[in-house]
């Protein structure tokens, strides 16, 4: 791969809770680091000081919280986040891998509940100053497969992951449906396929993705 200097490349993996997203994330940075890029490997909700408090209360506050308040609430740990920890890393010429990002909140607080798709895609680009990942590796797994790793791993209580089997389903179709709409953004993958073939497609991608010529910085269309 040719590093390019001038700026970074945008690296976000998508999907449902348990599919793998974290594994695969540790896997791309270890082979960039091992070729010599520098990685900033970062999460939503909280990959800053304000986005862990943030976090706190979207996912571990027990009582209801009003639909457009959260989604409000991870804008507003995505507007934080990308203004202090990725934008400048990106300008470093930086590779940023990031679990989650404008997607979740249009697959999560778009699907099957009060708001709508492109009202929560246009929050997230205003609250982003409009910036698209590069790319995004969709992880796509069916919720009960999913359902099963989590319960395996032992997970602590999670707010959303104890929503009903209906609603993960609905996230998965939104997130298939992000994907059919951009497909030179997704890259998508059966998470069900053994990690090492996962890894090896998503690498396939990047080196790609680094010798090409993306615009990490490019606004998005609003909706
Ligand atoms: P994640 O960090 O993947 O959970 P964990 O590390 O505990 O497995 O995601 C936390 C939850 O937040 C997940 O259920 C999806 C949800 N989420 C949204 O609903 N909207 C968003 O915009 C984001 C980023 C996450």
């Amino acid at each position: 791969m040719t590093p390019r200097a001038d700026r970074g490349v945008f690296v976000t993996f998508e999907g449902g809770d348990g599919v793998g997203k974290t594994t695969q994330a540790a896997l791309l940075q270890e082979w960039l680091e091992s070729g010599g890029r520098t990685v900033v490997r970062t999460r939503e909700p909280g990959g800053t000081e304000v986005g862990v408090l943030v976090r706190d209360i979207v996912l571990h506050h027990r009582g209801e919280v009003d639909a457009r308040a959260e989604a409000l609430l991870y804008a507003a740990d995505r507007a934080h986040h990308v203004a202090t920890v990725v934008r400048p890393a990106l300008a470093r010429g930086e590779v940023v891998i990031q679990d989650r990002y404008l997607d979740s909140s249009v697959a999560y607080q778009g699907a099957g509940r009060v708001l709508g798709r492109d009202e929560v895609r246009r929050l997230s680009l205003w609250a982003t100053e409009g910036l698209l990942p590069d790319l995004t590796v969709l992880l796509d797994l069916d919720p009960a497969a999913a359902r099963r790793r989590l319960d395996a791993a032992d997970k602590p209580f999670d707010r959303l992951e104890a929503e009903k089997a209906a609603f993960h389903d609905s996230v998965r179709a939104e997130f298939l449906a992000l994907a059919a709409a951009e497909p030179q953004r997704f890259l998508v993958l059966d998470a069900a396929r053994p990690q090492g073939e996962l890894a090896a497609a998503i690498r396939d991608r990047v080196s790609r993705l680094l010798d090409g010529g993306a615009d990490p910085l490019r606004v998005g269309a609003p909706g």
